[in-house]
């Protein structure tokens, strides 16, 4: 077991494969935050955790008051809960309004276990352990005596990997209820601001910029309020030493498992000390409990490298891949598709469609997927969403007539759902207009015309369950596309009453991944792709139930460089969603090279292309299959970062035996030809390499040490080369 107790210190530490989390329980109860880093071997910290005991102005405990350097002013040490209202005076990570109405909250140590293994999270999506002894977890329980709050946090190790989650399950133990205002799902204090924070910014066709800032005194960080984890900002922040890159510094990674509005903040108080939360975002949230109710928060994981973001990113990539994504499709080979929404938009019938998947037999393709615009009236994006009910004028014969066909062609068969959202100009919407998210008196705001189903009620997760089923339960359908296409305004729901509106963000999140659940259990053969205009809800939470997700509607390669390396930061290639379109910036070559980073497709009208392209096409499909386990299993490095060089970028994948190397580079802008030395990363030093182009043999040693000259490689604007190396 990983996680250790010492005893007559009141000490856990928390082991992971490199790191160590140590937590302190001191004499008054309260749970110190000791040290959270690089593995140690003892827990011998006394001075360590010792910490400056009074502070002008800071408000001691009452029994310390009158000890000058013996008392304790909570304002000055670091917590596992920032506890609002009692004399520590930063950001709270923990504010529960009590029945008397004052907000002064504070949590004291009574009891904690240990025990091999992981707990679900009811409801909510969670990391898992896969088989005994790969994790371990702690959970301390702390009581807020004048409240009844029974606060439990729920700590978990991956014994395997540098990697821990993190979160908590409040019990309301008194005869009243409360309210929880600020329920963060961490909070950890640091002992220094020597870090840069950086984030993942972005917008539709622009998602997960990486941005790097120095952390200054105060508050900054990330947020959504826009109802899902949003294209602005990802639930995922990372802080690193000054100075720190790719493969030095030390890097502190933490993401949230979850969908909806989050709030992940570093505030730097007077005493030069980082105070780290994450969780669901406190603006425009509250959540009553009941006597005897519980509320479990999403969890929130920690990852930490000694050696840099890529390491990092390189850890979170081999926990998700084997400690998030489930089902069927986990590890199955994804098929190879070709998608229908850039050759076709809405404009199609079954004769259009089906020349898409005899030219995708053809070629070498294995599935078909149908976009938006199969149901309703629906020819452009004003109407039909809810209406889930094939349009017959489009797919002559109904849609089974179209699956026979492109089955017969022996292609598997995929479909597009917005399951959340409804449109005005649609029979359910005149039916149940009271089914749509909106407030009383007030407009009902749109977004690409369209309203958002309230997911908060069980009647309409039924009804589209059950509409959804209509199609699904009766035809031979292998994946389903979940998009997700606009913010959501007016928050509130016909059915709740007015005390509780302010429960609607999250209970809409919880709505969401209730009806996920079902189709996923409903259908566990279906290979669902997430997706929301492009990336915009791009998060652990959604992957723990859609193995892939749909990376931006921006296809143009050059562009999906900024994209892809950001998503890497933290998700592996096996999630992201890649296809080649037919954007016209870079050659065929280029937009195979980068969709390749992905699971990998075509999204195109083969009609409107030329005869070239398509041969040029079906070359590519054979090192899809090659490379396929090295991609979506193996090792990223960055070599090239596009927010270190705007002229280029360059990627390797290393697959675990080490054994097959794959090099990419892409010139995103033309400059003179200069020497070019790169060194590939994470070979065996002692293995020989064939460069599968020209037959040389070099050793690990020497790719890894001395590198390659690469001045004579194609670089011109939006040209790239992909290099291969097998062991021999
Ligand atoms: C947004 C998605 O990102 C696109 O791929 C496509 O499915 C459209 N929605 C369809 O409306």
């Amino acid at each position: 077991m990983a996680i250790f107790y010492y005893e007559d210190k009141r000490i856990f530490k928390l082991d992971t494969s490199d790191s160590s989390y140590v937590i302190q329980v001191d004499k008054d109860g309260f749970l110190l935050h000791l040290y959270y880093g690089a593995k140690i071997p003892d827990v011998n910290l006394p001075k360590f955790a010792n910490r400056c005991r009074y502070a002008s102005f800071s408000a001691t405990t009452p029994e310390a008051d009158s000890e000058y350097f013996t008392g304790f002013t909570p304002d000055t040490w670091p917590f596992e809960i920032g506890c609002n209202g009692c004399a520590d005076m930063r950001k709270a990570s923990l504010q529960i309004r009590n029945a008397d109405g004052n907000a002064a909250t504070d949590v004291r140590y009574v009891s904690h276990k240990i025990y091999a293994g992981k707990p679900g999270i009811p409801g909510m999506p969670a990391l898992f352990a896969n088989e005994d002894g790969d994790c371990a977890t702690l959970e301390i329980v702390t009581l807020d005596k004048v409240t009844g709050a029974e606060v439990t946090l729920v700590y978990t190790v991956f014994e395997k990997l540098s990697a821990m989650t993190r979160g908590l399950i409040v019990k309301n133990t008194s005869d009243k209820p409360f309210d929880l205002e600020r329920v963060l799902s961490f909070c950890m204090d640091m002992n220094s601001d020597a870090y840069d924070l950086i984030s993942l910014y972005g917008r539709h066709m622009r998602e997960r910029e990486f941005a790097r800032r120095p952390l200054a005194h105060g508050t900054q960080g990330v947020y959504s309020r826009r109802g899902s984890s949003s294209h602005s900002q990802n639930p995922f922040i990372a802080l690193i030493s000054k100075g720190g890159n790719e493969e030095y510094g030390e890097a502190f990674g933490f993401n949230l498992v979850y969908s909806g509005n989050f709030s992940a903040i570093v505030d730097v108080d007077y005493n030069n000390s980082s105070r780290v939360m994450m969780g669901i975002n406190p603006d425009d949230f509250c959540w009553t409990l009941g006597a005897g109710e519980t509320f479990y928060t999403p969890e929130a994981v920690l990852v930490y490298s000694a050696n840099g973001l890529g390491d990092m990113s390189r850890t979170f990539h081999r926990l998700y891949n084997r400690h998030l994504v489930r089902g069927e499709w986990a590890h199955k080979k994804r098929p190879l598709l070709v998608n229908n929404w850039e050759g076709t938009g809405m404009d199609f019938d079954d004769e259009k469609l089906y020349a898409i998947a005899e030219w995708a037999k053809e070629t070498g393709l294995e599935m078909f997927v149908m976009d938006d615009g199969w149901f309703g009236k629906r020819d452009d994006d004003t109407n039909s969403l809810g209406d889930w009910v094939v349009n017959e004028k489009k797919l002559k014969g109904g849609i089974g007539a179209l699956i026979s066909r492109v089955k017969a062609l022996g292609l598997k068969f995929g479909i597009w759902y917005e399951p959340e959202m409804i449109s005005p100009d649609s029979d359910i919407y005149r039916a149940h207009p009271d089914w749509c998210i909106h407030v009383p008196g007030r407009d009902r705001s749109l977004g690409r015309h369209q309203c958002v189903m309230d997911m908060t009620r069980a009647d309409v997760r039924d009804y589209l369950f059950n509409i959804m089923s209509e199609v699904l339960a009766h035809n031979d359908i292998d994946y389903l596309k979940w998009d997700f296409n606009r913010n959501i305004s007016e928050a509130g729901s016909a059915l709740l009453p007015p005390e509780r509106q302010k429960e609607f963000y999250h209970r809409y999140v919880l709505g969401t991944y209730e009806l996920l659940d079902r189709i996923t259990k409903a259908y566990p053969h279906l290979l669902l792709e997430g997706c929301s205009g492009g990336g915009g809800r791009f998060d652990p939470g959604m992957l723990y139930y859609t193995p892939q997700i749909w990376c931006s509607d921006n296809t143009d390669a050059l562009s999906r460089l900024d994209i892809q390396f950001g998503t890497s930061l933290c998700y592996p290639a096996s999630t992201q969603g890649a296809h080649v379109s037919a954007s016209p910036r870079t050659g065929y070559e280029t937009k195979r090279n980068v969709a390749m980073w992905g699971t990998f497709g075509y999204e195109l009208d083969p009609a409107k292309i030329s005869e070239e392209a398509r041969a040029e096409i079906k070359a590519q499909i054979a090192d899809y299959h090659k490379y396929y386990d090295t991609i979506h299993y193996g090792d990223l490095y960055r070599l090239i970062c596009p927010w270190d060089d705007p002229y280029k970028a360059a990627w390797e994948f290393v697959n675990e035996e080490k054994t097959q190397a794959l090099f990419t580079m892409a010139t995103k802008l033309y400059t003179e030809r200069r020497n070019l030395f790169i060194r590939l990363k994470g070979l065996d030093p002692e293995k020989q390499y064939r460069l599968t182009k020209t037959n040389e043999v070099f050793s690990g040693a020497l790719l890894m040490n001395a590198g390659l000259s690469l001045w004579d490689y194609p670089i011109g604007d939006g040209e790239s080369f992909m290099l291969c190396f097998e062991a021999v």
